[in-house]
């Protein structure tokens, strides 16, 4: 009988859903696994909008070339450039494509899509809908999905976790072992080809701008059973959050990009209402230090300014550790046009209107730059990808794929604000085809055995069963938390030798009161319990290989901020870190990747910063 290739994608995000479209309408059946309905998916909480030039751009001095050299120059030239180059090129075309799949993209009075600023650009580039961006795109995608799942084409397992990768003795990837999160059942799911599109990994860091879901487990998982992972030390802390007692919830950039300004009293202990402090007595501090960029510096570099200014020189809120982030002087209609999600969640949250009361924020983690590693395949003058190379964003095990967050290329070092929704959407759309062409042309097209897929469900059932008969005394929620304040305070926005050693350290330890867990829960009905402390497990491991990265980083570069090393190192970092994990040492194993940089020679990463006596930031300067 002929064999039927079938595809499947773990995450019902933006690049899930993309990369299910693609290939379904290319006729392979696709099983989609989500964690949650894949309406609520992560992407869902994206805000501010999706980078692309366009004609309004581009009469005013814009181009895809230049999105492409402002993207690397963000990363730091991290990135490998080619996979940029076309990423950047597609941008206008994605556009197109959601806008005619029905995104309610904000209008211009001449029905023109409006644009607006984004941090790390001096032009309006910048497609929105709104201050919900990533729930209307998600949205879209979402019916294009239903769509071929009413044809029959794509079919749906949503309240199921990801578990593991079935791998062949070629080493192969055929298939996934997955558990229902309702009946508890695990079970194997043969294809011929793997795509995890399972998003980034907040909660490592406790509270973070992410979902709760968001736990990096998938990712873990991968890489224990040999996916490398690249650039873990390179974690984004976005600027703007408003701290919460249970989560870090999101201000979008996108406030600043419409006018917003960031700023502190200039006096110590200020505790006078906003609203009663002059301006003269304001501190500007991102637009005094960055008269060119203002308040859209890249976000490393305004959240370690907010850093500095609160921890280092005490003119936070009230001593605190917040800053003001500013619209009062913003119209209300325009605010609520072009803000009105945010605002409101600041309203629900905060119990103040940011439309009359300046916002109080700090900065929260938000976005994993590295990922599972993967490989591209460059056009010849490295002027972008080949389309449909069956390896573009294949990690290093044969058929298992990384789209979305989860995925480390495009970002480098820093991520600019509104690429993300970018990355996830050409990941699933450019090289969705090459999934197609691996699973009709290149995969083993014989059955793998059922032993082997017997075997990997075995597998998972044993680890799920240990957990649940566990009878140590450590309670993983407790445990989840230490490590999620070790984690922010070692390795976020200022890391050093001894802070980060400390925290590997605390890391082996948390390994270790691991094996005493003891669940709550032992029922096999819904229990959330086993799949918490299950991907706690996981999150340990892939702590020890972010951390590693950032000890044997020794310099400075995005968002890796290291004060005993703070200048960039090219000749020495200008690299991929890669991890692979060492079962036998249950840890981490390093090694180094140069990076394509064929295209944009690295320059000093500056953003127009001045040097001055008075200048209070001098003591975390941008690393270069
Ligand atoms: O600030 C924001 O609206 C977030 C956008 C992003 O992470 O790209």
């Amino acid at each position: 009988m002929q064999h039927t290739p079938r595809v499947i994608v773990v995450g019902g995000g933006l690049a899930g859903l993309a990369g299910t479209v693609r290939i379904a309408e290319a006729g392979i059946p696709v099983d989609l696994f989500s964690l949650v309905p894949v309406k609520r998916s992560h992407s869902v909480c994206a805000q501010g909008g999706i980078n692309a030039c366009n004609e309004v751009a581009r009469q005013q001095g814009y181009s895809e070339y230049e999105h492409f050299d402002e993207t690397v120059y963000g990363g730091d030239f991290l990135q490998h450039q080619p996979p940029v180059y076309e990423m950047t090129h597609w941008a206008p075309k994605i556009i197109d494509l959601l806008d005619r799949m029905g995104v309610p993209f904000n209008r211009t009075a001449e029905g023109q899509r409006d644009l607006r600023l984004f941090g790390g650009s001096l032009y309006k580039r910048t497609h929105f809908a709104g201050a919900t961006t990533g729930q209307q795109l998600l949205y879209a995608l979402d019916e294009q999905t239903r769509r071929y799942e009413a044809e029959g084409r794509v079919n749906k397992y949503e309240y199921w976790e990801f578990l593991a990768p079935v791998i062949d003795d070629a080493g192969a990837c055929r298939g996934i072992v997955a558990q229902d999160l309702r009946t508890m059942q695990i079970r194997s799911f043969r294809a011929d080809a793997v795509v995890m599109a399972s998003g980034g990994c907040g909660l490592v860091f406790g509270k973070s701008t992410n979902s709760v879901m968001c736990t990096g487990g998938a990712a873990s998982r991968c890489y224990q059973a040999g996916a490398r992972y690249a650039n873990g030390e390179f974690v984004q802390v976005h600027p703007t959050a408003i701290p919460g007692a249970d989560k870090l919830r999101l201000m979008s950039e996108s406030a600043r990009g419409e006018g917003g300004r960031v700023w502190v009293p200039r006096r110590a202990g200020d505790v006078r209402r906003p609203t009663d402090i002059p301006t003269e007595e304001r501190y500007y501090f991102l637009e005094e230090k960055y008269p060119k960029y203002g308040n859209i510096v890249p976000r490393d570099i305004a959240t370690r300014e907010i850093f500095d200014i609160c921890v280092n020189e005490g003119l936070g809120i009230g001593g605190g550790n917040m800053v003001y982030l500013d619209l009062t002087h913003l119209d209300r209609a325009y605010l609520e046009r072009k803000l009105g999600g945010i605002i409101d969640i600041y309203r629900k949250f905060v119990g103040e209107d940011p439309c009359e009361t300046p916002m109080k924020i700090f900065p929260g983690v938000h976005y994993s730059m590295g990922g599972l590693w993967t490989q591209y395949v460059a056009k010849d003058d490295l002027h972008g990808m080949v389309a449909g190379a069956p390896t573009s964003m294949m990690t290093n095990i044969p058929g298992l794929y990384a789209f979305g967050e989860v995925n480390y290329q495009y970002h480098g070092a820093n991520r600019l604000g509104a690429n993300a929704l970018l990355s996830c959407i050409f990941d699933g759309l450019f090289c969705g085809p090459g999934v197609v062409n691996y699973v009709t042309d290149v995969a083993d097209p014989q059955p793998a055995p059922s032993a082997l897929y017997d075997a990997a469900a075995k597998r998972e059932e044993a680890r799920a069963d240990a957990l649940v008969k566990n009878t140590g005394d450590e309670n993983p929620y407790r445990l989840g938390t230490e490590l999620g304040h070790e984690m922010t305070a070692g390795n976020t926005v200022v890391k050093n030798e001894a802070r980060l050693t400390k925290t590997r350290a605390k890391i082996d330890e948390f390994a270790d009161r691991f094996t005493r867990v003891r669940l709550s829960d032992t029922g096999m009905w819904t229990n959330q319990n086993l799949s918490y402390t299950r991907a706690l497990g996981d999150m340990i491991t892939l702590a020890a290989a972010m951390v590693e990265g950032g000890l044997q980083r020794r310099e400075s570069r995005g968002a890796h901020y290291r004060t005993d090393y703070p200048d960039r190192n090219d000749a020495d970092f200008l690299r991929t870190t890669i991890a692979e994990y060492d079962a036998a040492e249950r840890g981490p194993r390093l090694s180094l990747e140069p990076v394509e940089i064929g295209l944009v020679k690295p320059r000093a990463r500056t953003y127009g910063r001045v040097a001055s006596a008075t200048d209070p930031g001098a003591s975390v300067a941008a690393a270069s």
